[in-house]
């Protein structure tokens, strides 16, 4: 045998799907294989796909890997990921290790009280309701996700950040361009700098004029820069928006294609927490973006990873990992505790779960309440899928009642 020969066999990471709710099939095999695989990424760089649940909530919950951007190798071949990004910019926690990243997150956390997450529930029922609302009146049919699904949740993080709701269109385009995997550097560049300008002179007008939202707290309660203060709201506004966006679309045309599910829920409306967090589990619609790079060498898996190498952490395979979850193909709205990596795990836990929650809670309530009889518009193979974007879901869903 040659050394070659002895060498384990290195992927690449699998993208194609056979199904809209199922992850890439090569993904769930190669899972069945092994629990973790070597990959070769579009760079050069041979680094890790991880598809196990129990090693990946490991690794998230390990000092010993980082989620800093600089140090990561980036998994597709698209314009972005052909240069190393720089590390981030004051403010960017999302992308930090402890202790630099603990210090932002103790000051955010404060920020989403009890008592701000309490006063914003009847606002986001009183927004849910009303798009309800003007959907019926501008239907059937109706685009679910461009009147219901994309609106709710850039409302509720324009309520949370007190930015004025007219200005919205220009996140919810910026947003969208930074989430393609496709975009160029110069749409990137220009998404990226719009938010900048609309950003700085929120803050400058919430400096001059405090108001009481979590931007507002963070002016007055901390000594954050404008940079800082700008990038802590870029990453609210991105993880915050497309997210839950998605899940509210996706969800949706999931339900609607599991007649027997949609069935028990409409029966039993207390149903609903359990299946928010069953739809969070069985579409997994954070794609690719988990990673995290090694900053020493660790055994992992029977496995070792050495210092520098990347890991892609696939959190829809984690969520239908069968050592993890009974029957894990099927979505079942009554399945018990499942404790899905959806929200991730370890101290970059997402840190709008709850307020996601009842977003998707009032959401989907409504949406059954008031359309008893909602059905897709065209055929569900018609609905255009989001393949091509970090998070997954759907671009459009017609539907019908
Ligand atoms: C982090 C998922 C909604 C704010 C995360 C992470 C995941 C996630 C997987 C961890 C990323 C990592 O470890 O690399 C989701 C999903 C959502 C959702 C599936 C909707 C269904 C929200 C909302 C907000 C939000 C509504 C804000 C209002 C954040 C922030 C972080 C985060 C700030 C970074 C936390 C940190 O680094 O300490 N989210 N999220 N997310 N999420 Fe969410």
């Amino acid at each position: 045998m040659t050394e070659d020969a002895a060498l384990p066999a290195t992927v690449t990471l699998p993208t194609a799907r056979n199904h809209p709710f199922d992850p890439p099939a090569e993904l769930m095999r190669l899972r069945g294989e092994r629990p973790m695989h070597p990959m070769a990424f579009p760079d050069g760089h041979q680094g890790w796909l991880v598809t196990d649940y129990t090693l990946i909530r490991s690794v998230l919950a390990d000092p010993r890997f980082s989620a800093r951007q600089e140090l990561r190798h980036v998994p597709f071949e698209h314009a972005l990921g052909k240069t190393q990004p720089p590390p981030a910019e004051p403010g960017s926690f999302i992308r930090m290790d402890a202790p630099e990243h603990t210090r932002y997150r103790s000051e955010l956390t404060a920020q989403f009280t009890v008592r701000r997450m309490r006063a914003l529930e009847p606002r986001i029922i009183e927004i849910v309701e009303s798009h309800a609302e003007s959907m019926r009146a501008s239907g059937p049919p109706a685009d679910l996700v461009s009147s219901f699904a994309l609106p709710i949740p850039s409302l509720v993080i324009c309520e949370l950040l007190g930015v004025p709701y007219d200005r919205r269109a220009v996140f919810q385009g910026a947003t969208r361009d930074l989430l393609l995997l496709d975009t160029t550097p110069q749409d990137f560049a220009a998404a990226f700098a719009s938010i900048e300008g609309f950003l700085t002179e929120l803050i400058t007008a919430k400096r001059a004029d405090p108001t009481d939202d979590i931007l507002g707290g963070l002016i007055s309660d901390t000594e954050f820069t404008d940079q800082e203060l700008r990038n802590i709201a870029l990453v609210l506004l991105v993880a915050g928006h497309e997210t839950t966006a998605n899940m509210l679309g996706l969800g949706a045309m999931a339900l609607l294609s599991n007649p027997d599910q949609l069935a028990l829920l409409r029966a039993d409306p207390t149903l609903i927490d359990g299946a928010v967090e069953e739809l969070l589990r069985y579409l997994s619609i954070i794609q690719f973006g988990t990673m995290r790079a090694a900053l020493e060498d660790v055994e992992l898996g029977g496995e070792t990873v050495t210092a520098g190498q990347t890991l892609i952490l696939s959190i829809p395979a984690a969520n239908r990992d069968p050592e993890r979850f009974d029957d894990p193909e099927r979505l079942d709205v009554t399945r018990s505790s499942t404790r899905h990596l959806s929200f991730g795990h370890g101290i970059h836990q997402c840190l709008g779960q709850q307020l996601a929650r009842v977003e998707m809670r009032v959401g989907f309530g409504t949406l059954l309440r008031e359309f008893p009889d909602l059905r897709f518009a065209v055929e569900p193979h018609e609905v255009p899928l989001r393949t091509d974007m970090a998070i997954y879901g759907v671009h459009s869903l017609p539907v019908t009642w």
